[in-house]
């Protein structure tokens, strides 16, 4: 295949050249590379040509114990074609009674039936029982080198304590595996909660000030202390409060090695989505924030304090979320996104002059790839790397509808935004998995991508 006079942005660069694949690699990039006999040519002129996003944060088939989220692999990725996502990394669950092998093993067995991109999991870890530490490495060894933390979520399966979260920490570095927080401090969230309820401050109305930013910088500042006295690194997932970029900042001009992810929707989104007779297509934890702090986060964006932005793609359909006459009452917060990432953060951030096409890449794929060991493998584009592409087209533009997208959960927050730009095509190992509106990865071509340990010596670059 050959894609030719496109503008192609990699590695801090982006210049009008042609790239040549070869199989599932990347074979050439150049100014004019002459066609071969037999060679598929996408005209590309007009367009860009970007490393594959790399999705850091999805939750396919996530089960909170209330089932699982509308999306599964196969609706997930087709999302994910559809928005120029080649590969995913998703959550696996530790569930009562398995170690961490199992739950990986659950979560596997699913994603190599139905993924139509490539994919990786992260662990995420609810309990230490006896052995956990050999355990940890063997996981590491396996090429999952990234394990989560929730701080919140009491109800649920999800949260853990600040001493198992030290504990873990204190063998997390040296073996190779990345621990990422959901960083929200509950007991404040439970504290603002009974303040609003008392003042029958109870309709969707309230969602964000249910859970205020402070809870998020206070949690993410304790994560930081455990990354300062056990020495693991930290990546603090999901950040919608600037104080908490800031933190993060703060501590790595310290010599913590943490890192910080944002989203797409507290970036392009305000709170006052939440005024709407339509809040529940907001419903997502930590909560869209006041129009300040939006514009502080592109602030840092800007500066380079953010090093990746993920989805947290989790596509629970509006039904899903049974009662929603009370924040309280609510099941199942979460937002799909996988594939509006893209022209959200070019028509949010290239077109609105806040970052240019580096950054952008920098962010979706690069920005990952590094974090979490897939660099130099994906995320460029450059001969040897996988061919993981997409293509791009600026020239378009429209509001976005819920129907032109692919998530089973049938709806976007994003919806009724006028976005600048579309994917046109992507290209997943060599293979066109999406092209001009149409969804072409099959269930099953997506593959698991080992993923380095998080330590410097194995050329881990986070
Ligand atoms: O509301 C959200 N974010 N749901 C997904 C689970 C999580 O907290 O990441
Ligand atoms: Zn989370």
């Amino acid at each position: 295949m050959l894609i030719r006079g496109g503008t192609v942005v990699s590695e801090g660069r982006s210049s009008t050249a042609d790239v040549r694949v070869r199989g599932q690699r990347i074979a050439a990039v150049d100014e004019h590379l002459a066609s071969e006999p037999g060679e598929e040519v996408l005209e590309a002129a007009g367009v860009l040509v970007l490393p594959g996003l790399i999705d850091p944060h999805t939750h396919f088939g996530l089960d909170s114990g209330t089932g699982p989220t509308a999306d599964d692999w196969s609706t997930g990725t087709a999302s994910a074609c559809a928005g120029g996502v080649t590969t995913c990394i998703n959550f696996a669950t530790q569930f009562p009674g398995q170690g961490f092998a199992e739950a990986l093993d659950a979560v596997r067995r699913q994603a190599e039936e139905r993924a139509r991109v490539d994919w990786s999991l992260h662990l995420n870890i609810t309990r230490l029982d006896d052995g956990w530490e050999r355990e940890l490495e063997q996981v590491v060894d396996q090429g999952v080198s990234s394990a989560k933390v929730y701080t919140t979520y009491k109800d649920a399966v999800f949260y853990v304590d600040d001493w198992t979260i030290y504990r873990l920490m204190q063998r997390s570095g040296p073996a190779g595996m990345l621990v990422q927080m959901h960083a929200e401090n509950d007991d404040m969230l439970q504290g603002r909660r009974r303040e609003l309820e008392a003042a029958d401050k109870t309709s969707l109305a309230f969602h964000g000030e249910a859970r205020p930013a402070l809870a998020e910088a206070e949690a993410v500042s304790r994560g930081l202390f455990f990354s300062r006295v056990t020495g693991s690194p930290i990546y603090l997932v999901h950040l919608s409060n600037p104080l908490s970029v800031d933190l993060v900042t703060e501590a790595r001009n310290a010599g913590i090695k943490a890192l910080a992810e944002t989203c797409p929707h507290f970036l392009c989104l305000n709170d006052s989505v939440y005024q709407r007779p339509d809040a529940t297509r907001f419903l997502m934890t930590p909560p869209i924030r006041p129009e300040a702090m939006r514009r502080g986060l592109w602030e840092r964006v800007r500066a380079g304090q953010v090093d990746t932005v993920g989805s947290d793609h989790c596509g629970y359909s509006l039904e899903q979320r049974g009662d929603t006459s009370a924040f309280g009452q609510v099941r199942n917060p979460g937002i799909p996104g996988v594939e509006t990432t893209l022209p959200l953060m070019y028509t949010f951030g290239v077109k609105a002059g806040l970052i240019d096409l580096q950054q952008l890449v920098r962010l979706t794929s690069e920005g990952p790839a590094r974090a979490f060991g897939l660099w130099p493998q994906k995320g460029r584009i450059a001969a040897g790397a996988d061919a993981d592409l997409v293509l791009f087209d600026p020239r378009r533009s429209g509001p976005l509808r819920d129907e032109e997208l692919h998530s089973a959960a049938a709806f976007s927050p994003f919806a009724g935004l006028t976005l600048q730009g579309r994917v046109k095509t992507t290209v997943c190992r060599g293979r066109l998995v999406f092209d001009r509106g149409r969804v072409l990865g099959e269930e099953g071509w997506g593959r698991f991508t080992e993923r380095l340990p998080a330590l410097p010596e194995s050329g881990w670059s986070g």
